[in-house]
């Protein structure tokens, strides 16, 4: 798929077949999804691919967002001494989301490519996760984004009035 149809084609999916996700794949996307842009260059991601059963079940315990098992769960971490030691400050309080969400959004349009529905997530809890995939104390768990075979078709997408969201110069123009 092109670029077009991958960002107007990819939707939110919570159910899958049970069909698992080779490892190989699960690697291959998630190394093309750290091609992206970073503040200050910190480049601080550590990413966990989850695909035992047991451990995404025990995941959804504490993880109000995920009201679904998925073949596959991806965390994404980001490294906040490393980011700190780049950006300072504000690194661990905005960097580490911007950073989170842009290989999650990457990760997403990459499953596409590869037949798989995927969702981030945000909602689930923080320090739970980040003891049970063993991160060390500075990496913070930011993002989740499950994957796997979709097993419903997503419902069209509507496209927006862009005038409601885009204006050309400056926002009265709306
Ligand atoms: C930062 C972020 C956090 C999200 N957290 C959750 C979540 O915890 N659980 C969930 O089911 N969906 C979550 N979503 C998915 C949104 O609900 C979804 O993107 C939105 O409803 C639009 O639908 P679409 O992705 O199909 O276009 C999240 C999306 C983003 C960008």
């Amino acid at each position: 798929m092109d670029i077009k149809d991958l960002i107007i084609e990819r939707r939110s999916i919570r159910k899958y077949k049970d069909e698992d996700v080779s490892t190989d794949l699960l690697f291959e996307i998630t190394s093309l999804a750290l091609n992206a842009p970073s503040a200050s260059n910190m480049k601080a991601w550590q990413l966990v691919i989850i695909t035992e059963k047991e451990k995404i079940e025990k995941i959804k315990r504490f993880s109000p967002g995920m009201g679904f098992i998925p073949p596959a769960l991806i965390v994404i971490g980001i490294d906040k001494k490393k980011a700190a030691e780049k950006a300072g400050e504000i690194a661990s309080k905005e960097f580490i989301y911007y950073d989170a969400a842009i290989v999650s959004y990457n990760i997403s349009l990459l499953a596409l490519e590869y037949l798989l529905g995927s969702c981030i997530m945000a909602s689930f809890n923080r320090q739970a996760v980040a003891k049970f995939v063993n991160f060390s104390e500075e990496v913070c768990p930011v993002l989740m984004v499950s994957i796997g075979y979709p097993s419903v078709e997503p419902t069209k997408r509507i496209t927006k009035d862009r005038s409601e969201s885009i204006f050309l110069q400056n926002y009265e123009s709306r």
